[in-house]
């Protein structure tokens, strides 16, 4: 037996007993004849402890370990001089005996620790050692928890379990799709599966009334803090449901798992239209761990001779309550942050509440007090806080005045990782204008199904269309999303028709799943959660690479094990890439 506790078990009803530990050496120290070393591994860390005038052999052993040696150690627990309550082992430690090394270690590229010296590119590179630091593991072990609980309750609903393929055809989830190329025939392709979309709806068709997976997704697309190549999703689908079950199942779902992974009773998720959210918070999944909402001032900020409102569409403000004591330089930083180019502004109107009831604004020149008054009172302000003000185009000013009631949220700490706020958007848009391809493109995915009060615009104001669509959020982040599906073929025909296909395209790409329609097709609604996403933020942390064992960079490199990388000519070749081998070649 190479162990019979584990370096995080040993407590002081121990001592006396004789245990034996394996591990990694975190680090050794030479005190007064003896010699402390800290064994760790995934359950905590342990003193071991060799006395010179016990065992001076021994003792001579343990001051060569270095770090990250693997070794066994047996000997006898005993009470600590002097405790560390910090460490649940700290009331005890061990007196060794017997110490062999299974293996020596050479000197790791960057500290095992906490919080350790190594950047991120040499931790990617060395990850199965980035993966030995605590932190990262409590990670790895709260996925692994919350994936346990997504199982149990959707298996305790009646869900069932089932796997879908990976080599398929292209489902189109708005990104571009990672292609394997098919050897047995020549000249085509495989898609990986953006989500498993159109089978998660064919096995509705089946009869699988209530589905779920815990299922890797593929997306060639641009990577962000919140976003990889591939990623894993808790998809579900479920038959003879309408919305309102969806919602209710789901928020049921994210109950339990906060109450069985973190303790916490989650109250009634709100609700919000897409609509209310853009006008409030101008994002479609806004932060409700704090207010700071917009209000409009058109009615009241514009005919006053100031041209930038005059000619603006919207004129729309946030007040940061107490916050009129900024000065000068603070805003000046945040006119700085709102014209930086990724966010656009042309600049920002402020006004500050003093105290004494008097206002002072940037734009005192065309509004007097009684006017600035006005705008205080439309927005609820208070003596003592601060209204920042941006005006344009409707969709980018709300956009603009969304990064800022974010950034003095930040600020004003109003974003806290431990404060955990759900919401759900509900009513998105059918469609969207992609602008570049100068067309509709489905807002959720082609299988939406419109509101029925909304068919009638489909052919006179597409973009007015609303879906059956929903977004649950947590904390601004989109952590999964959904809708009620299309079971009709004549519909599914019609917004295929809307999205710019042609009739020989749908039924070339999605001929398949519109004949099974055609076989009895139930009602169906389901949604997917990005399960990754979910992990990070019930994990406080601010990337979805610390919640996946073996993550891939911002160029999608895993740098780690080199991929992508170049194949043998044999094998292009075998797949009948010959413009790639030539282009290699020259
Ligand atoms: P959607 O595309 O909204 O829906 O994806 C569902 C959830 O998956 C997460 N997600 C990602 N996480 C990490 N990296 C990525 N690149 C990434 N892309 C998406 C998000 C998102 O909310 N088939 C539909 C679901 C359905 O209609 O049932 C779908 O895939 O958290």
């Amino acid at each position: 037996m190479y162990r019979t506790h584990n370096c995080g078990e040993l407590r002081l009803e121990h001592a006396g007993n004789e245990t034996t530990l394996a591990g990694w050496v975190q680090r050794t120290r030479e005190l007064g004849g003896m010699v402390f070393v800290d064994l760790r591994d995934r359950y905590g860390i342990t003193q071991l402890v060799f006395n010179n005038e016990q065992d001076a052999d021994l003792c001579d052993q343990a001051k060569k370990l270095g770090r990250e040696f693997v070794i066994q150690a047996k000997g006898e627990v005993k009470e600590r001089m002097s405790k560390n309550p910090k460490m649940n082992t700290g009331d005890i430690e061990v007196i060794v005996s017997e110490m062999s090394v299974l293996n020596a270690a050479k000197t790791p590229p960057f500290t095992i620790e906490n919080e350790s010296d190594g950047g991120e590119d040499v931790r990617m590179k060395y990850r199965y050692l980035d993966l030995r630091r605590p932190v990262v593991q409590e990670n790895i072990m709260l996925r692994h928890r919350v994936a346990q609980e997504s199982r149990r309750y959707l298996n305790e609903m009646g869900f069932l379990e089932i796997e879908t393929p990976f080599l398929i055809r292209s489902t189109p989830e708005g990104a571009r799709d990672f292609v394997v190329p098919s050897r047995m025939n020549p000249g085509q392709f495989y898609a990986l599966p953006q989500s498993p979309q159109t089978f998660k709806q064919l096995l509705m068709v089946a009869g699988y009334d209530r589905y779920y997976q815990i299922v890797r997704c593929f997306r060639d697309e641009d990577l962000r803090a919140d976003r990889q190549p591939e990623f894993t999703q808790i998809d579900c689908e479920m038959a003879f449901v309408e919305q309102e079950d969806i919602l209710n199942t789901f928020e049921g779902m994210m109950r339990h798992l906060m109450k069985y992974v973190h303790g916490i009773d989650v109250p009634e998720v709100p609700r919000m239209t897409y609509a209310e959210a853009m006008r409030l918070y101008g994002c479609d999944k806004p932060d409700i761990r704090f207010g700071m909402t917009f209000t409009e001032l058109n009615d009241v900020a514009q005919n006053k001779g100031f041209k930038v409102f005059d000619d603006a569409e919207l004129v729309v403000g946030i007040c940061a309550e107490g916050c009129a004591t900024y000065s000068r330089k603070q805003l000046d930083a945040l006119t700085d942050f709102v014209k930086r180019p990724q966010i656009g502004a042309k600049g920002l109107v402020y006004v500050k509440c003093n105290e004494d009831g008097s206002f002072k604004s940037s734009v005192d020149k065309f509004f007097d007090q009684d006017a600035l008054k006005t705008w205080a009172d439309k927005m609820g302000a208070k003596p003592g806080d601060l209204l920042l003000v941006i005006s344009g185009k409707t969709e980018k000013a709300r956009k603009q005045l969304n990064e800022l009631r974010l950034e003095m949220g930040n600020q004003l700490g109003l974003r806290k990782k431990d404060d955990y706020k759900f919401l759900w958007v509900v009513d998105f848009p059918l469609l969207e204008w992609a602008e570049e391809e100068e067309r509709w493109v489905a807002r959720h995915h082609p299988f939406t199904s419109p509101k029925v009060e909304d068919f009638d615009k489909m052919d006179t104001a597409p973009g007015e269309v609303r879906a059956n669509a929903y977004d649950m959020v947590l904390n601004g982040t989109e952590i999964g999303g959904g809708s009620v599906r299309i079971h009709d073929r004549g519909l599914q025909e019609r917004v295929f028709e809307l999205l710019g296909m042609s009739e020989e395209e749908s039924v070339e790409k999605f001929g398949f799943l519109m004949g099974a329609f055609e076989y009895g097709a139930p009602p169906h609604a389901g949604l997917a959660f990005g399960f990754d996403r979910m992990c990070q933020l019930m994990g406080g942390a601010d990337a979805i690479r610390d919640f996946i064992a073996f993550p891939k960079n911002n160029s999608g490199r895993d740098v780690m094990i080199d991929a992508p990388s170049r194949i043998d000519d044999v094998q292009y070749e075998e797949l009948c890439i010959q413009s790639v081998i030539k282009t290699e070649v020259e």
